[in-house]
């Protein structure tokens, strides 16, 4: 059974194996780009890959993420929603506005 411990809040340290970073999946069964879902004791968590996000980098690096339950977040060049796709589980009963102006993502 991987082992869970909470980073901050809505930020989790899955270690199966080795230690990754993760979400809780607010949307059960989907990835959204790929990454991993491991599920512990009925909760499914959502890899979350530090090299391919900079807020997850930053929440390796121990940077202060003012994300809370309950936050409004606008999100300023949201690309494919790799990062904002884990902020939205962070957010869970908040809210995301995502901004993107290239057609290609
Ligand atoms: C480095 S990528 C963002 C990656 C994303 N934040 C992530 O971690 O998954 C920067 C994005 O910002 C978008 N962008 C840049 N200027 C913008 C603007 N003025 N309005 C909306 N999106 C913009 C770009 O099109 C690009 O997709």
């Amino acid at each position: 059974m991987p082992e869970v411990k909470k980073v901050s809040e809505g930020i989790f340290e899955v270690v199966k194996d080795k230690k990754q970073l993760a979400t809780k999946n607010l949307d059960p069964g989907k990835a959204v780009y790929g990454e991993k879902l491991i599920p512990v004791e009925g909760i499914e968590y959502r890899i979350w890959d530090p090299r391919r996000s900079k807020l997850g980098a930053m929440v390796l690096k121990k940077f202060d993420i003012p994300l809370k339950e309950d936050s409004k977040v606008l999100y300023l060049g949201a690309a494919s929603g790799t990062t904002v796709s884990h902020v939205s589980d962070i957010v869970s009963e908040g809210a995301v506005y995502a901004v993107e102006f290239a057609p290609e993502v």
